[in-house]
């Protein structure tokens, strides 16, 4: 199957940015089971006031992408792992978790509706998909609801950073901390990044891309960006990324790892002191909307550490980047299994 018909849009130049398209689903969890679903062209959810993700933060979400190949089918890039994150999430967050088949259900339902926002083949741009679970029913003591909906938006998008493929700069936030070694880093949970939002501001008003945090306990180890994972890579082809028990299990930081040996690199999952900023020859931010973001310099304690000099990618990010990106398009043979072909 091939996409009949397409909506009209400058797609090479999309933003990351919200754009209203045909129709959402939603599923709604209640009395102990989880209903069919019910296809929707509002952008308004009706919402109990009491609701306790509005009051007390039950709500987490996923995003993954959905990619047209130059044959036209359609693939969608791990969607169950973001299902299983979710279903992390949820536990997390004392949510009722949505079955892996649900969830992809949902996912697969939502972008044969919405097939016209599918961007093409070479545009750069691709349908980001936004599955949200949010407690719907009402409570005033703090616990958890007894009503849950799992709703799945989608939009086309760009490039999560300006100019997409191109270095930022990153600045190290020393006083303000993203989430707890014992709190709820590991899910994607609406309020870690309302925690986040003054330190990225903060950032961006200092002209720097994006902060990047260090682990809360110590202020000694990296942590990640607020809607990133972050490595480095040593001159001895080494691919450096932190473990943290506060930090979000990046998909595309999984699949780096995974790539990484095919690409000659070894693999250290560890946790990264600060000090190690200085033995990296490039350095990189890595998520679904991110795609690998390569980091033109970090900004500690007043120095600019710089990994990019004339601002432009090096050799490894950028190997990293076409192997993985041209897995996600359906360009080079998917010899690991991520892509899934979605019918529309
Ligand atoms: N870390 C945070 C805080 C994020 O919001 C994201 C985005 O999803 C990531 C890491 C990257 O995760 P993934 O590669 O699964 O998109
Ligand atoms: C993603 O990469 O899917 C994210 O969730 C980042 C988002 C917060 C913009």
């Amino acid at each position: 199957m091939r996409i009949k018909e397409r909506v009209s849009l400058d797609y090479g130049s999309l933003p990351f940015a919200y754009l209203k398209t045909d129709c959402n689903v939603r599923y709604t969890w209640r009395d102990g089971s989880w209903d069919d679903g019910v296809e929707s062209d509002s952008e308004i959810l009706p919402l109990h006031i009491a609701a306790t993700s509005i009051h007390y933060g039950q709500a987490a979400f996923e995003g993954l992408k959905v990619y047209e190949a130059k044959d036209g089918r359609v693939f969608a890039f791990r969607m169950k792992e973001n299902a299983k994150r979710m279903i992390h999430s949820a536990n997390t967050l004392l949510m009722e978790p949505p079955p892996v088949e649900l969830f992809c259900r949902a996912v697969r339902r939502v972008v044969k509706l919405n097939q016209r926002f599918i961007p093409p083949y070479g545009s750069g741009a691709s349908l980001y998909v936004r599955p949200l679970l949010i407690g719907t029913g009402p409570r005033i003591g703090v616990r958890p609801a007894d009503e849950y909906t799992l709703l799945v938006l989608v939009t086309p998008v760009g490039p999560y950073f300006k100019q997409g493929f191109s270095p930022t700069k990153l600045i190290i936030e020393q006083t303000l901390d993203r989430a707890a070694p014992h709190g709820v880093g590991t899910a994607k949970a609406g309020g870690n990044y309302a925690a986040g939002m003054r330190a990225t501001m903060k950032a961006k008003r200092a002209g720097y891309g994006e902060a990047l945090y260090l682990d809360a306990k110590e202020h000694k180890y990296i942590d990640e960006l607020g809607a990133a994972n972050f490595f480095g890579i040593t001159k001895d082809k080494v691919y450096v990324t932190p473990k943290s028990p506060s930090i979000l299990r990046s998909i595309t930081n999984m699949s780096l790892r995974e790539l990484a040996p095919d690409l000659g690199y070894r693999v250290e999952e560890r946790p990264v002191a600060l000090t190690e900023l200085r033995e990296f020859i490039e350095a990189g931010a890595c998520g679904t909307a991110a795609v690998i973001t390569p980091i033109e310099s970090i900004t500690l304690d007043g120095e600019e550490i710089v990994y990019l000099p004339d601002g432009k990618s090096g050799p490894h990010c950028t190997a990293f980047y076409e192997r993985l990106t041209s897995i996600q398009h359906g360009d080079a043979e998917d010899k690991y299994g991520w892509t899934e072909e979605l019918e529309i």
